[in-house]
């Protein structure tokens, strides 16, 4: 019987994924298990992401290209569930390598789908035509690529590999968009020829990159190498099963990772949702423990809560432990990393969020209305906080009781067990606890 459930195997594949409303540190995370990676790959979303690595006096802002880069062994790659900016990661490949790092072991995916202009414009026509519903996008395209991947009208990387094809696909969709563009929204139309030779510059580029990724995950797996699967956005801002419609157009869901790569689930030993230890969010939708009050200001001075992709200052509040539980439920957590502890330094008394009060019924689940929503107010529980300086800690013993007893109440009230505790930006300023 245990042979069935271990079967011998060893280590191999960790899905990373954001447990909340995204920016809780999935770069750091990333980068700090890909040093014993082999491999590194990014399975959906697009430049809509922004991931920090810190490591020593270097800062990497990092869009479209794995965390793991930064590791010059490991192979870096990204999946067919990513849609791709072509002119944004061909710009971001040259700034990295000005910076020395190599791209020697890197590959694109041919069947990832392209971000094509007309998506950026529609990005940003269509939120204008929201009025009060505007989702705030990160208007670099996103949705309106899913959209066309979904509606079978998508080019991909290996369309673009083959002019005749490209043209062939790019003239039927762009006699569809320019109709769109001009008789819906008053805009000027896109010239075909000019799409053309811009993408044949780009794509001349960006082909000693093409691969099957698949095939090479696939591989790899077989030999038993490390496998880490890089979340972008989060499980809140998930088509399915985020806060619907503020949500991105993908599945940052753990289950999304194994779509947008081609690798099948029963590879997957661990998933490590990452989560801060209080809660942002970008853009619009619900957060029920906002603080729009000094507190607020207070951690988004001290956490430095502006978006690495917009710099639009992140909306904070309290740690909610219904969101983060509900994360445990849909993406199998094995393991919480829970980030920017030392942010909570100094304040006398923390609050938790611990189910909502919605008229006179007690919620432990997030609903799925908005509406109802609208109506929750979240019940708290006040713990002591630590009056000190956390950021050089190490290990999980030199954290101060106060801060021990949070790590083991959200590890309670989420029903998982918290293996790292970041306690700043640097890639050193990492605990891991001795179960892991
Ligand atoms: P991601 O999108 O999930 O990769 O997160 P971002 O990189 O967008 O945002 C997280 C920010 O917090 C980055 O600026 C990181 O450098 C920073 N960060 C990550 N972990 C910690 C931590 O434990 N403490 C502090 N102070 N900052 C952290
Ligand atoms: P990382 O990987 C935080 C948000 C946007 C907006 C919504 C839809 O850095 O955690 P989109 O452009 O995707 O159609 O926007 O999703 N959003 C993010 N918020 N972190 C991200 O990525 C995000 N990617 C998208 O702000 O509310
Ligand atoms: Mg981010």
């Amino acid at each position: 019987m245990d042979d069935i459930w271990k079967g011998g195997k060893t280590m191999s594949a960790i899905i990373v994924i954001g447990a909340q409303w995204g920016d809780e540190g999935k770069g750091k995370v990333t980068d700090f298990l890909a040093e014993k990676s082999e491999v590194v790959v990014r399975s959906q979303g697009g430049n809509n992401a922004g991931h920090t690595v810190i490591n020593g006096e270097e800062e990497y802002k990092l869009h479209l290209i794995p965390s793991g880069i930064l590791n010059p062994k490991s192979l870096n790659l990204i999946g067919n569930g990513v849609v791709i900016d072509l002119a944004v990661i061909l710009d971001e490949i040259d700034c990295l390598k000005r910076r020395g790092v190599s791209f020697e072991h890197f590959h694109i995916s041919d069947r990832a789908h392209l971000i094509m202009p007309y998506h950026k414009i529609l990005d940003t026509l269509e939120e204008q035509a929201k009025a009060d519903g505007k989702i705030g996008t990160t208007g670099r395209g996103i949705g309106p690529a899913y959209v066309d991947k979904v509606n079978r009208v998508g080019i991909r990387v290996c369309d673009l590999m083959d002019e005749k094809e490209f043209r062939r696909k790019l003239q039927i969709v762009l006699e569809q968009k320019n109709t769109l563009l001009t008789k819906v929204y008053g805009a000027d139309p896109l010239d075909m020829e000019s799409m053309v030779a811009e993408f044949m510059v780009l794509a001349e580029r960006v082909r000693p990159f093409v691969a099957d990724t698949s095939v090479l995950l696939y591989d790899a797996l077989k030999a038993g190498q490390n496998v880490l699967f890089e979340g972008a956005q989060a499980t809140h801002l998930d088509i399915d099963h985020g806060t619907y419609p503020f949500v991105t157009s993908s599945n940052p869901i753990a289950g999304g990772a194994l779509t947008g790569s081609g690798v099948g689930p029963t590879w997957v030993d661990k998933v490590i949702g990452v989560a801060k230890s209080y809660t942002t969010r970008v853009g619009n939708g619900p957060l029920p423990t906002e603080l729009e009050d000094d507190m607020g200001e207070a951690l988004r001075q001290k956490g430095h809560e502006f978006g690495t992709t917009t710099g639009r200052p992140r909306r904070c509040g309290w740690f909610d432990a219904v969101v983060v539980r509900y994360s445990v439920r849909v993406n199998g957590i094995t393991d919480l990393a829970l980030t920017k502890l030392d942010v909570l330094d100094g304040i006398e008394e923390i609050k938790l969020c611990v189910a909502y009060q919605c008229g006179d019924k007690i919620l432990k689940e997030f609903p799925a209305a908005l509406s109802e929503m609208e109506q929750c107010r979240p019940i708290y529980e006040t713990m002591p906080g630590w009056m000190c300086d956390i950021s050089s800690c190490r290990k999980f013993e030199d954290l101060p009781k106060e801060a021990q007893d949070y790590i083991a109440r959200i590890e309670e009230l989420t029903d998982a067990k918290i293996s790292i505790v970041a306690v700043g930006p640097e890639r050193t300023q990492t605990i891991v606890r001795s179960d892991f």
